[in-house]
């Protein structure tokens, strides 16, 4: 992750390799960290699809117009392409298919003397996953004379039963060290910078704690509504779909301990921690909306209702807030607020800690509460960086105290930062486990919020184009807080 090293000789296997995820993230990924030497001194990418009658000279081809609009500024994608892309379709996915695809792997490793590592990457929709896992351990795909990865897509079942019967089966066939759950917030450089802010800085660590924070914001917001995905969304809604893995995760790095290493176990075991020290969810605490027509930007766009592929009538939430409750010494009584929704007024994704106010004040006005509380704000996305936001004196007589902030823009110091995707591949090849879902990570997760599938909640519309229903402005002023952007 935060640390650099040395990627065997591989085949890189991709299941899903005609697919939208293969075309418009791991192409172009694998591409960049080919372009910059980070693929090892000797590798193939073989991608595996259901279509029969593509050659491998056609889908080097598909690959190069893919590279072309993904990362336009690249020079050498047809030889790229040539020299590393080969394709097999699985067929129908008999066992004898799967007996094709091994002859293929063990062939490019005699042709090109590769010794035998592979990772399987499964960028498949979640329906296909257990038939995937299971023809890979009977076909013996699962063992080499080298290592084996298996790298699983999100979303990683649809409620705890489904996901710890989908741990059941990937163990059935791969020991937990061979496994790769992506969450590709993780491979987010802003995502992984939290551990950095937080343990390299001591000044923000010894204030990171119930005496000194009122509360905590996560806000995921995205401008974008629900697109081509109607087929999915509908039936998994904004809870599975992004609370119960990324904000989780944001959630989980925002207020986890320090770990005693860098090692993935060590990260890994503090952010269940976390999660196994939230209280149960109040029905209260819970406010789920769905976007109606509205403007974002300038742009006029429809309802959830209207997008194709909904459902009629469909109750399906496209914004969710609650309100959680970590019990345990650091963050007792704090509250953690989190909010993601689709069609919101702009893609942002932020996390504010508020501290708390002075007791008193000296200054106007007089009342302490009007003072603005210190914030320390990270943008995630898209303009990533962080603010520290103070009150400083104004020589205005009419307003004494101001707010201010000090700021700082990756985008200033560093230009273009990698796209999660590179980290993440990276990470496989090298494995380094720290920046994946472990198997108990995932069902704590799906412990924590499958009461709330249950629930017979309110789904409030909101006009798309605003930040979500007034019923998540009231979740937050019951406890005297609002939500605070920067
Ligand atoms: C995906 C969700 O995991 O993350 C999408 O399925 C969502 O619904 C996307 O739009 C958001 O990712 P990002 O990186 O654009 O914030």
């Amino acid at each position: 992750m935060i640390t650099e090293s040395h990627v065997d000789p591989h085949v890189f296997v991709v299941f899903g390799g005609t697919g939208d995820l293969m075309r418009r993230k791991l192409l172009p990924s694998i591409f960049r960290l080919g372009e910059q030497d980070r693929m090892g001194p000797k590798y193939k990418v073989l991608a595996i699809a259901r279509e029969k009658d593509i050659s491998n000279e056609q889908y080097r081809e598909r690959a190069r117009t893919a590279l072309e609009e993904f990362v336009p500024e690249s020079k050498d994608a047809k030889q790229w392409c040539d020299s590393c892309l080969h394709y097999q379709t699985i067929g129908d996915a008999s066992p004898a298919d799967y007996k094709r695809i091994k002859e293929y792997i063990e062939q490019l490793e005699s042709e090109y003397e590769l010794p035998g590592n592979r990772s399987f990457y499964l960028a498949l929709p979640p329906g296909v996953f257990v038939s995937t896992i299971e023809g890979l351990g009977e076909s013996g795909l699962n063992r080499s004379d080298g290592w084996t990865r298996l790298v699983i897509e999100k979303p990683f079942g649809r409620d705890l039963e489904s996901a710890i019967e989908l741990n059941r089966i990937v163990h059935k066939h791969f020991d937990e060290s061979q496994v790769y759950r992506i969450d590709h917030y993780l491979g987010k450089e802003t995502v992984q910078n939290m551990m950095v802010f937080r343990f390299a800085n001591p000044i923000f660590e010894s204030v990171w704690n119930r005496d000194r924070v009122k509360d905590v914001q996560i806000t995921v917001a995205e401008s974008v509504g629900v697109g081509t995905r109607a087929g999915y969304y509908d039936q998994a809604g904004a809870l599975r779909d992004m609370i119960q893995n990324h904000l989780t995760q944001l959630l989980t790095l925002t207020a986890m301990e320090s770990p005693v290493s860098l090692k993935a176990d060590s990260v890994r075991s503090e952010k269940v921690k976390v999660l196994q020290a939230i209280a149960p969810i109040r029905e209260e605490d819970v406010v789920f909306g769905q976007y109606s027509a509205g403007h974002v930007r300038d742009e006029t766009v429809k309802s959830y209702l209207h997008e194709d592929g909904v459902v009629p009538g469909s109750n399906t939430e496209t914004f969710v807030a609650l309100k959680l409750h970590i019990e345990n010494w650091r963050w007792q009584g704090v509250p953690f607020y989190v909010r993601t929704g689709k069609r919101m007024k702009q893609r942002l994704t932020q996390i504010t800690v508020n501290f708390k106010r002075p007791p008193v004040t000296l200054f106007e006005p007089f009342d302490s509460a009007k003072v603005s509380p210190n914030a320390i704000v990270l943008t995630l996305q898209p303009d990533e960086g962080f603010d520290l936001r103070f009150e400083v004196k104004s020589p205005n007589e009419t307003a004494l105290i101001q707010s201010k902030k000090l700021s700082f823009q990756y985008a200033e110091e560093f230009g273009r930062l990698p796209d999660g995707y590179e980290t993440l591949l990276h990470d496989i090849l090298t494995n380094d486990q720290t920046l994946f879902v472990r198997s108990d990570e995932v069902e704590h997760s799906w412990e924590l919020y499958e009461p709330l599938l249950e629930l017979d909640v309110n789904v409030y519309p909101y006009r798309a184009g605003g930040w979500g229903p007034s019923a998540s402005d009231q979740l937050l002023e019951r406890g005297d807080d609002a939500w605070t952007l920067s």
